[in-house]
C-alpha cells in the first residue's frame, strides 16, 4: 500500500504544481496565485446555481459542490481550486443546530455556555460527511494536475460562532470564556480540534493536495493568550496531519503580532493580511516558511491602476523570500468585478515568470 508521507512526485501531478512547490519553498516557474473566497457571491453563475437552495444544503450535494468549485477556474488562470464548503459544515454534521442566514452568516440556535453544552460536540466520523469525500474525488478527477485545497475552521473561530451564537465584531463572550473558565475553554477547544482534524483528514484521504486552516478571527487575542489558550490545539491539528505530506496553510486576519506563534503551530505556510508588509511577515513567521498573501480585498474596488501598483509592490516585498503564494489578505468581497481578478491573475504570472 501507499505510505502516508512518502510521495513520489511525478511531472504533471498536483504534487509538482507551482502552488504545491511554492508551499514547500521549492523553485517555481512563476508565483502561484489563488483567491480566498474565489467561489461564491462575486460570481453571477454562482448566484444562478444557488437559486432556491440553502447554503448548507448546497454543501451536501457533490454535483453542485463540484460545479461551484470549478466556476472560478473557468474565469481565472488561478493555480489552485478551493473546495466549496463552509467552516460550519462539520459542526452541522455532528448535530450542532447551526444555519447560515443569507447576508448574516452562521447562526447557532443554542450557544455553548457550559460544560453540558460542550458534551454535545461529538467527534466527527467520516460517515458524517460522505458528501465531502464524494465531492473531493469528483473534483480531483476533473482538475487533473491542478491542486485542490481542502479547509477547516480553526478552533478559535469555530468557538466564536458557537459561544456568541452568531457573527460578532469583538468576540467578547468568547474571550471572556477563554479568560474566565480555562477548563471549559480547553474542553471546547479540544473537541473543535478533533472536529477540524476529522474534517481535514476526510478531504486529504479523498485526494485534496493541500489544506488551509481558517482561524480567521484569532487576531483578537494577545500573543500570551494565544500561547496559553490556543497554540496547544492548533499545534495538535498540524502535527496530526504531518504524516500525509500535503502542505498545510495557517490563516488568520489581523495576526501581525501572532505570526511567530502561527508559525510555531507547525504549518508549512502562514497566511498574512494587508496590515503588515510581506517581508516583515516572513521574518516574523520564521523558519523559512512560505507566506501567502496579502493584497487588501478593498483594493480590487479601487480601479485597475491601483490594483496593478499594489500587486507589484507586494511582488517586490516577496523578492528573495523562501516562498510566496499570492493571495488576498482576506476573502474576495461580493461586489468585486471578476474581470479584475482575471487580470490580476495574469499580471502576477507575467511579472514573476522566470
Ligand atoms: O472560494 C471559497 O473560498 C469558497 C468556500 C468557502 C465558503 N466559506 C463558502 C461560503 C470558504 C473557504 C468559507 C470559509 C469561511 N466561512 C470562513 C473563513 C474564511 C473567512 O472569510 O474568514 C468563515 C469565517 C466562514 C463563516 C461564514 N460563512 C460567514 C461569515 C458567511 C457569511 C458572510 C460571507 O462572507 O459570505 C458564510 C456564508 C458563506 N460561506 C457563503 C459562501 C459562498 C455565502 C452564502 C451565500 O451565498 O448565501
Amino acid at each position: 500500500g501507499k505510505l502516508p508521507g512518502v510521495t513520489h512526485p511525478q511531472p504533471n501531478q498536483p504534487q509538482s504544481s507551482p502552488f504545491v512547490r511554492a508551499c514547500r519553498g521549492e523553485p517555481v516557474p512563476y508565483t502561484p496565485i489563488w483567491f480566498m473566497r474565489q467561489a461564491g457571491r462575486s460570481l453571477p453563475e454562482y448566484k444562478r446555481v444557488r437559486e432556491g437552495i440553502a447554503m448548507l444544503d448546497s454543501c451536501t450535494r457533490p454535483e453542485l459542490v463540484t460545479e461551484i468549485t470549478l466556476q472560478p477556474l473557468r474565469r481565472y488562470d488561478v493555480d489552485a481550486a478551493i473546495l466549496y464548503s463552509d467552516i460550519v459544515v462539520p459542526l452541522r454534521a455532528v448535530g450542532v443546530d447551526v444555519d447560515i442566514k443569507p447576508g448574516i452568516g452562521p447562526v447557532v440556535e443554542r450557544p455553548i455556555r457550559a460544560m453540558s453544552d460542550v458534551a454535545r460536540l461529538r467527534p466527527l466520523e467520516p460517515a458524517d460527511v460522505p458528501f465531502i469525500g464524494e465531492a473531493v474525488k469528483s473534483l480531483v478527477g476533473e482538475l487533473g494536475d491542478k491542486p485542490l485545497i481542502g479547509f477547516a475552521g480553526g478552533p478559535f473561530t469555530l468557538a466564536s460562532y458557537l459561544v456568541e451564537g452568531g457573527p460578532s465584531k469583538n468576540h467578547d463572550r468568547t474571550k471572556a470564556l477563554m479568560y474566565g473558565e480555562p477548563e471549559l475553554w480547553h474542553a471546547l477547544m479540544s473537541r473543535l480540534t478533533d472536529i477540524a482534524i476529522g474534517f481535514l483528514q476526510a478531504q486529504i484521504e479523498a485526494g485534496a493536495s493541500a489544506v488551509q486552516l481558517f482561524d480567521s478571527w484569532v487576531g483578537v487575542v494577545s500573543p500570551e493568550d494565544y500561547r496559553q489558550s490556543i497554540l496547544p490545539h492548533t499545534r495538535r491539528i498540524f502535527s496530526s496531519l504531518a504524516a500525509f505530506g500535503v502542505p498545510r496553510i495557517h490563516f488568520g486576519v489581523g495576526t501581525g503580532e501572532l505570526l511567530g506563534l502561527l508559525g510555531e503551530a507547525g504549518a508549512d505556510v502562514v497566511g498574512v493580511d494587508w496590515r503588515i508588509p510581506l517581508d516583515e511577515a516572513a521574518r516574523r513567521a520564521g523558519g523559512g516558511k512560505t507566506v501567502q498573501g496579502n493584497l487588501d480585498p478593498s483594493v480590487l474596488l479601487a480601479g485597475w491602476d491601483v490594483v496593478e501598483a499594489r500587486a507589484r509592490a507586494i511582488l517586490d516585498h516577496a523578492k528573495g523570500l523562501p516562498g510566496h503564494v499570492f493571495n488576498l489578505g482576506h476573502g474576495v468581497l461580493p461586489e468585486t468585478d471578476p474581470d479584475v481578478l482575471a487580470r490580476l491573475t495574469d499580471l502576477v504570472h507575467e511579472v514573476t515568470a522566470r
